[in-house]
């Protein structure tokens, strides 16, 4: 197949690197020409586009089997996700109608369900976020199942959770940095998938996934954040980090969801199959990875 990766950063390299292996042939797109060498040496043709400018999108060489929108807003605020999720989208959208495209994949965010109850949440459950970027992507998504339905627009939704893998996840870097704290009671759950599994799942979408339906890209394992900083204390031999103060608390909490998402769907219509089913498997390779390369440097806190 014919395959575009716009949006090939972090979690996009991975999925292009996997295509490769598989024997298709992968262009990677970003928004600026910086790491072309990166995309290169993968075996990617490294192309360069701005997907908020419909006039650089008709440049690029079409067509393509298959599409992945995995663009990042690199945590803008409203008019960088209205801009770069929605506006892009409806681009992209526009660019490829015209073109035999047999699969357009784009990587929204489990941030579309604001559920703050601690309950279950499936691809069918409620879509209302408090938080305005989260609705600008439940609006992306909208675009996508309408041009699906009335289009014939091939398009499918994956639901991402927080993304981890070589060198990222948030939550792990703080607590190595200690610069992690410890929110509330530390009951909130916390979703995740390892960038490998996130690349599977993306593979797997592109082959197998119905037009206009939605998947939860997500791991087995939902956990409250002080079970994943107990587990990363006893396995790294370093203390738990502090509870946040009560002033830190009160700015963080609004809008704040906690829910457990599930990756049923994923797995039974998907016929995904996880590498690192849970943190603990996915963080004991990272945390091999850095011990190997000599790069895990545990600063014990003086208690
Ligand atoms: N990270 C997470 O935990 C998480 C959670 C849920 C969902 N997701 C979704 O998963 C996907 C992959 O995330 P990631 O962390 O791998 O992203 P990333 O590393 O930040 O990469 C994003 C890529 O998008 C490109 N890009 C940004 N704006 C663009 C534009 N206007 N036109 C063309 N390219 C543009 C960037 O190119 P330049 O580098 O040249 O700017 C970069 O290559 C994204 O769709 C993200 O929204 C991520």
């Amino acid at each position: 197949m014919r395959v575009l990766i716009v949006g090939c950063g972090y979690a996009g390299l991975a999925v292009g690197l996997e295509l490769v292996k598989q024997g298709h042939e992968v262009s990677g797109l970003r928004r600026s020409a910086i790491g072309q060498d990166e995309l290169k040496d993968a075996g990617l043709q490294p192309l360069v586009a701005d997907i908020t400018k419909p006039e650089q999108l008709a440049r690029l060489p079409v067509p393509f089997d298959w599409v992945v929108n995995m663009v990042s807003s690199s945590k803008g605020g409203s008019e960088e996700y209205r801009e770069v999720y929605l506006q892009g989208t409806r681009n992209l959208i526009e660019w490829l109608t015209p073109t035999p495209l047999r699969k357009f994949v784009y990587t929204s965010s489990t941030s579309v369900y604001g559920q703050s109850d601690g309950s279950v949440v499936k691809e069918s459950s409620p879509t209302t976020p408090e938080s305005a970027t989260s609705r600008l992507l439940v609006e992306t998504e909208k675009l996508l199942v309408d041009a699906a339905r009335t289009n014939k627009f091939p398009s499918a939704i994956l639901r991402v959770a927080g993304i981890y893998g070589p060198g990222r996840g948030h939550l792990f870097q703080q607590y190595l940095k200690n610069e992690a704290r410890i929110a509330g009671q530390g009951q909130r759950l916390i979703n995740m998938i390892h960038r490998d599994d996130l690349s599977s799942a993306v593979i797997a979408a592109l082959k197998d996934a119905r037009p206009g339906e939605v998947y939860n890209a997500v791991d087995d394992e939902p956990v409250a954040q002080i079970h994943f900083f107990r587990w990363l204390s006893e396995t790294l031999g370093k203390n738990m980090p502090p509870f946040a103060s009560e002033a830190e608390n009160a700015t963080r909490k609004r809008g704040l969801t906690n829910k457990k998402v599930s990756n049923r769907r994923l797995r039974t219509e998907l016929g995904c199959t996880l590498k690192y089913p849970t943190f603990r498997q996915g963080y004991t390779a990272e945390i091999l990875r850095l011990d190997q390369a000599g790069l895990l440097e545990i600063e014990l806190e003086p208690r």
